[in-house]
C-alpha cells in the first residue's frame, strides 16, 4: 500500500474550532487527500477568524459547512448529514472552550451540535487539542479531557514545545503529518491491543578506533515499519534501534544503542517481560577485540604496513532472548543473498525460535519494498512484494493470530 492509498475509501469531517493552529489543518487537509481520503470541512464561527473558508474550500475541494441554518442542504441538517457520510470526525484544533462544549453536550453551532448528533457506534470522535500551556494544564481543561476520553473520544497529542504565544511546554496541535499517521492508525485494527513488543532494528557499528568502525548497509527500515505496525495494531512498542537515519514511528518508545553488546544489554533485561520479540537487526557478527584508544595513522612511509586487527565474537541476541526460561513469543529474520529457504529453516532451528522471517538482503536493504518468506515448524508462506509497511502489518496479523494459538 503506498502512501497515497493508506486512507483510501475514507471520508473524514474535518472540524476546526478557533485557535492559531488552524493554520496547521491546512496543511492537513492536503496531507489527507493525499492519502486517499475524501475530506468535509466544518468551521465554527471562531474558526472563520484565524483561517478563511475560501482557503479551506479550496484544499478539499468542498464547500466548508459553517452554519446550522445553511440552507443547501436538502432536509436543512448539516449537523445529522455530515456525520452520517462520514468514517470519522477528527476536530483540529480543538480550543478549550470546544472541549468544554463537547464535555457538556452542548449544541449551540454547527460543529458542537454535529459532535453531540454523531452515531458514535460507526463514527468515532478524534480531538486534537491546541492551547496555551496554561490553559492544557488548568484543572478545568484537565478534567474536561479526562471526561471526553471517559466518554469515548480519542484524545491526540498535544504536542510540546513553542508556542505561538512565545512560551514553551504542553498544548501545542499535533503537527499536520503526525495528525494524518494518527488518522491512518485509529482505522487499523487493534489485534495487538494490550500486547508488548520489544523490536531491534538497524546496523550495529563496531568501533575500531575513534572515528572508523564495522558495520553493514541495513537501514533499520524494515524493523522501523514492524514497530509502526504494531503500535498501530494497540501494541506498547519498545523498539531497540542501531545507528539509523530514521524518525521514531507515533507512540513507539526507542533506546539507541550503537555496538551489538550495547544492544544486547539494552534487549536482554527487557526481554522477559515483552510478549514478543521481533529481531530485525543486522547485529554484526564480530567486533575488533580491542578498540584503539587514538585514531590509527598512517606513517606516511612507503613501507608502510596496514594496521590489522582481532576480532571477537558478538553474543546473538536472539538467540539468547529464545533461550530464556520465560521467553517471549520470539521472531528472528534471515537475511540471506540465496537459498532463502534452506538458511531460514536452518536459523529457526539453530536459534530454537518458533518464526523465521526471510527476506534476500542485497535486494532489501534501504529500499522502501521488500518481499518476506515466513518459515515455522509447519511450513512456509511468502509475502510477496509490497513495500514495507503493508509486510509489516501482514506480519503482524500472522503473529497475532500464532499468539492466539497459545492461549
Ligand atoms: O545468525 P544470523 O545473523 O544469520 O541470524 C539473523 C537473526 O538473528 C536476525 O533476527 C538477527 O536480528 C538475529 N541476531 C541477533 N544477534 C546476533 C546475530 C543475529 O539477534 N548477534
Amino acid at each position: 500500500m503506498s502512501e497515497s492509498t493508506q486512507l483510501a475509501g475514507k471520508h473524514v469531517l474535518l472540524g476546526l474550532s478557533g485557535g492559531i493552529a488552524c493554520y496547521k489543518s491546512a496543511e492537513l487537509v492536503r496531507l489527507l487527500i493525499k492519502a486517499g481520503a475524501t475530506v468535509q470541512v466544518m468551521m465554527s464561527e471562531a474558526a472563520e477568524a484565524f483561517i478563511t473558508p475560501v482557503t479551506m474550500q479550496a484544499l478539499s475541494n468542498q464547500p466548508v459547512l459553517m452554519s446550522q441554518w445553511d440552507a443547501r442542504e436538502p432536509n436543512n441538517m448539516a449537523h445529522i448529514n455530515a456525520t452520517r457520510r462520514a468514517d470519522v470526525m477528527l476536530v483540529a484544533p480543538a480550543s478549550a472552550d470546544f472541549i468544554a462544549k463537547l464535555v457538556q453536550g452542548r449544541a449551540n453551532d454547527l460543529l458542537s451540535l454535529t459532535a453531540l448528533a454523531r452515531p458514535a457506534q460507526r463514527c468515532a470522535l478524534l480531538v486534537a487539542p491546541a492551547m496555551n500551556r496554561e490553559m492544557w494544564a488548568h484543572p478545568a481543561t484537565q478534567r474536561n479531557i479526562a471526561q471526553l476520553r471517559a466518554d469515548g473520544a480519542v484524545v491526540l497529542g498535544p504536542g510540546s514545545g513553542d508556542q505561538a504565544c512565545g512560551e514553551i511546554g504542553d498544548g501545542r496541535m499535533l503537527e499536520a503529518a503526525e495528525l494524518r499517521d494518527e488518522l491512518i492508525a485509529f482505522f487499523q485494527p487493534k489485534l495487538l491491543a494490550g500486547k508488548t513488543l520489544l523490536i531491534t532494528a538497524g546496523p550495529t557499528f563496531e568501533p575500531i578506533d575513534p572515528v572508523r568502525g564495522l558495520t553493514n548497509r541495513s537501514s533499520g527500515k524494515m524493523g522501523f515499519a514492524i514497530a509502526r505496525a504494531a503500535a498501530e495494531a494497540g501494541a506498547e512498542v519498545t523498539l531497540v534501534a542501531g545507528p539509523v537515519h530514521l524518525a521514531t514511528p507515533r507512540g513507539v518508545r526507542r533506546v539507541d544503542v550503537q555496538t551489538a553488546l550495547q544492544m544486547y544489554d539494552a534487549v536482554l533485561p527487557r526481554a522477559a517481560a515483552h510478549d514478543v520479540f521481533v529481531a530485525t537487526a543486522a547485529v554484526a557478527d564480530w567486533r575488533p577485540a580491542q578498540m584503539t584508544e587514538h585514531k590509527i595513522k598512517k606513517d606516511g612511509s612507503s613501507a608502510s604496513t596496514a594496521p590489522s586487527f582481532e576480532l571477537t565474537e558478538n553474543p546473538d541476541i536472539l538467540a539468547a532472548v529464545a533461550a530464556l526460561a520465560d521467553k517471549p513469543f520470539c521472531v528472528g529474520f534471515a537475511a540471506e543473498s540465496r537459498d532463502l529457504l534452506k538458511h531460514a529453516r536452518e536459523k529457526l532451528l539453530r536459534k530454537g525460535v518458533p518464526l523465521i522471517v526471510g527476506n534476500l538482503g542485497p535486494a532489501t536493504f534501504g529500499r522502501d519494498d521488500n518481499a518476506l518468506l515466513l518459515v515455522d515448524a509447519q511450513g512456509q508462506r511468502e509475502l510477496p512484494h509490497n513495500d514495507k509497511l503493508s509486510l509489516a502489518r501482514e506480519l503482524i496479523r500472522e503473529i497475532s493470530a500464532r499468539l492466539q494459538e497459545k492461549l
